[in-house]
């Protein structure tokens, strides 16, 4: 494995890296929580910083807690809404972005709910744990575009059922939307190199996506901060914050990438 050591400098590209990414037919990157993290959206996993060493997931993020109370995980959806409402993307999104239009084969592929590729000008991207600025029916799934949050006491309703509303998002014991997770895992399959970013590879069928692209022949590009339980099993590690490393390796391997919006 090739690896540079951690720095909030851009970490040197390997040439063998640039060959392999210049060579490539299809690439797919799959990301997660920590490519936002530099535009203001805390992560899960991160100790002292991360959503999950605050909330108790289990109370926030399964269909039993919203059997349990509706109301409280709405609002804190409602309050993770109004974060990634006032979020931007930032120069790790902007990379990725750039990437696609220098190269239309390629695909994100993003745990992330917050719209952030899209915003940045990728158009590639599947969501695999859905959509946090989209709201539901958890009767049938029926999407809706208004919903009465004046209530003190209860999560809004369906004006069509009254079953209560909740975000389009996937939750911990529930599967993951069939044409995304197909479309993934098409990608891995099919793909030369899979950038890795700012996840910690521990919530699957996501984290089995590296594993199964690098069974297929694709080299695994890890971009990351801090080791991951991925790290053993990659071609390259490249330590450093997305939204430095990105525009690194773009720069690097293609030169001046358009500008994406
Ligand atoms: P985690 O919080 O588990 O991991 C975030 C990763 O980002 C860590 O490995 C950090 O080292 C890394 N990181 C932090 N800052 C970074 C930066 N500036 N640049 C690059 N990397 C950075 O988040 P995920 O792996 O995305 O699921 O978590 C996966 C799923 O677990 C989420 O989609 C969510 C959560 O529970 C659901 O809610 C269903």
């Amino acid at each position: 494995m090739n690896s540079t050591p951690t720095a909030s400098v851009a970490p040197a590209i390997p040439a063998a890296l640039i060959g392999r990414l210049r060579k490539a037919r299809s690439m797919a990157a799959l990301t997660g929580a920590g490519i936002s993290a530099e535009s203001g959206v805390p992560t899960f996993r991160d100790a002292q910083t991360g959503m999950w060493a605050k909330f108790d997931p289990l109370e926030l993020a399964t269909p039993d807690a919203f059997r349990r109370n509706a109301k409280l995980v709405w609002d804190w959806y409602a309050w993770r809404r109004e974060l990634v409402a006032q979020a931007r993307p930032n120069a790790g999104h902007r990379a990725l972005a750039a990437i696609e239009a220098a190269n239309p084969n390629f695909l994100v592929i993003t745990q992330n709910v917050d719209g952030l590729h899209q915003a940045a000008g990728s158009r590639n991207v599947v969501e695999l744990h859905g959509n946090i600025r989209r709201v539901k029916c958890s009767r049938d799934g029926t999407i809706v575009a208004t919903w009465d949050d004046s209530s003190p006491r209860e999560a809004p309703r369906c004006a069509q059922c009254g079953a209560f509303l909740r975000p389009d998002v996937v939750w911990f014991e529930e599967t993951l939307p069939d044409d995304a997770l197909v479309r993934a895992e098409h990608a891995a399959r099919d793909c030369d190199v899979l950038l890795v970013v700012g996840t910690a590879a521990e919530v699957y069928p996501a984290a089995m996506l590296p594993a199964y692209a690098r069974h297929h022949g694709a080299a695994i590009v890890e971009i990351n901060p801090n080791p991951t339980r991925l790290s053993d099993r990659v071609d390259y590690a490249l330590r450093g914050p997305s939204g430095i490393v990105l525009p690194a390796l773009a720069a690097a391997v293609w030169g001046d990438v358009p500008a994406s919006p």
